[in-house]
C-alpha cells in the first residue's frame, strides 16, 4: 500500500484530497500546523472514510522538524498544499508569504533529494497566467508577471520545482487550480474561512445565512456579458480527484516530462451575477447584494482550456456549478 504525505491535509482542498486518496486505497499521513484549520477536520475525514490518517502537527518552516519527520516516515509521494493563500493579505505580508510558501517548499525538496524520494504534486494556481490574452486559458499561455505576492509564490514555486527535477532526477506535477468551491456530499468537510471571507462563495453563503448583511459585487464595468468578472468555479471534489489522477500518473511513470503542469478547471466561465442567480436557483434563497467598485488586482476573466488535463490525466469534472453551490449552502447551514 503506497503511503502519501499530504501537507496542509486538514485544509479545504487538502481534506477533500485525503478523502479521495483513502477511497483509492492509499495510506495517508498529514502534516498540518493548524494555522488555517482545526483539528476536528481529522475526525470528519475519519468519519467519512472510516480510516484515521496519521497526523503530525508540524510547522514546515522549522527545518529540523521537517528532517526528523522524514527520518521516521517512509513516503511514496507528496501532495503539497500547505501555504498561505490570501491574495490581498499577501500584499501586506510579502516576507511571511515568501518564507512560508517557498521556504517550506525548498525544505521538502531537499528531503526528497537527500532520501531519493520521488513523485511530488504541487498546488499551483491559474493566477500564474494573470489576465490571459486568449480564453479559455491553455497551459501554453505565457506566465505573466504576477499581480500579487501570492501569485508570485506560485510562479517561483514552479520554477524551484523545475530546477530541482532537472538537477536531482525528481518527477513532479503542478496543478493550476481555477476557483475551488463547494463541499463533500457528506457535508462533514467544506470551506472554513476564518474571519471575513475573501473569496466569493463563502461570502455568498454567509450573506444568505444572515452572518453578513450584504454581498458587495466588485465592479460591473468589466468587458464581459453582464459587466461582472468571470471565473471558472470547480467543485472541490472534482479538484481533489485530479490530484489522484496526477499522483497515479507519476507512480505509474506515465509522465512525459520530469515536471508537468495542468489546468484544473471546468472549462466554463461564470460571471459574478450568474453565480448569484445560480445560487438563488439552487437554494431558493434571495441574495442581498449591491454593486460596488472593482477590487484592486482583480482580472476580467479566467476560465480553463481543460483538453490537456482531460487527455493526459484521463480526468474531467463531473459536477456542475449549481451542485457545487448547493453543497456550499448545505455546508454553511451546518456551521
Ligand atoms: C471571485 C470573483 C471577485 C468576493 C483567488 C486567487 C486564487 C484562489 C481563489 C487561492 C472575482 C468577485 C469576490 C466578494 C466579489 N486563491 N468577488 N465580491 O480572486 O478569482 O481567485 O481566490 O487558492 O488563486 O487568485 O477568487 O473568490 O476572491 O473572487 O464580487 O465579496 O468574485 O471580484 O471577480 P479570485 P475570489
Amino acid at each position: 500500500m503506497k503511503r502519501i504525505l499530504v501537507t496542509g491535509g486538514l485544509g479545504f482542498i487538502g481534506s477533500h484530497t485525503v478523502v479521495e486518496l483513502q477511497n483509492e486505497g492509499f495510506e495517508v499521513v498529514i502534516i498540518d500546523n493548524l494555522s488555517n484549520t482545526t483539528l476536528n477536520v481529522l475526525d470528519s475525514i475519519t468519519e467519512i472514510t472510516g480510516k484515521k490518517p496519521d497526523f503530525y502537527n508540524i510547522d514546515l518552516r522549522v527545518k529540523t522538524d521537517v528532517q526528523s519527520f522524514f527520518e521516521t516516515n517512509t513516503i511514496d509521494g507528496i501532495i503539497h498544499f500547505a501555504a498561505f493563500k490570501a491574495v490581498g493579505e499577501s500584499m501586506h505580508k510579502p516576507l511571511d508569504y515568501y518564507e512560508n510558501n517557498l521556504g517550506t517548499l525548498v525544505y521538502l525538496l531537499q528531503e526528497m533529494r537527500d532520501r531519493k524520494l520521488d513523485n511530488f504534486i504541487f498546488s499551483s494556481s491559474c493566477t500564474v497566467y494573470g489576465q490571459a490574452d486568449e480564453l479559455p486559458v491553455t497551459e501554453n499561455a505565457p506566465v505573466k508577471k504576477a499581480a500579487s505576492v501570492y501569485g508570485n509564490t506560485k510562479q517561483i514555486g514552479e520554477e524551484i520545482i523545475q530546477d530541482a527535477c532537472n538537477a536531482h532526477n525528481l518527477n513532479s506535477i503542478a496543478l493550476r487550480y481555477f476557483n475551488p468551491i463547494g463541499a463533500h456530499e457528506s457535508i462533514k468537510i467544506g470551506e472554513l474561512p476564518l474571519g471575513v471571507p475573501q473569496n466569493l462563495i463563502p461570502f455568498v453563503t454567509q450573506t444568505a445565512a444572515g452572518l453578513r448583511d450584504q454581498l458587495s459585487v466588485f465592479g460591473d464595468d468589466y468587458d464581459t456579458k453582464d459587466g461582472t468578472a468571470i471565473r471558472d468555479y470547480i467543485h472541490v471534489v472534482d479538484l481533489a480527484k485530479a490530484h489522484i489522477a496526477a499522483l497515479k500518473r507519476l507512480l505509474e511513470k506515465r509522465n512525459k516530462e520530469n515536471f508537468e503542469f495542468f489546468n484544473v478547471g471546468t472549462g466554463v466561465g461564470s460571471s459574478v451575477l450568474e453565480v448569484i442567480k445560480a445560487f438563488e436557483k439552487a437554494t431558493q434563497k434571495k441574495l442581498n447584494y449591491k454593486i460596488v467598485g472593482r477590487r484592486e488586482g482583480d482580472i476580467t476573466a479566467a476560465y480553463a482550456d481543460t483538453a490537456i488535463a482531460n487527455r493526459e490525466l484521463n480526468w474531467k469534472t463531473e459536477k456542475k456549478l449549481e451542485e457545487a453551490l448547493a453543497s456550499a449552502w448545505k455546508w454553511q447551514q451546518k456551521q
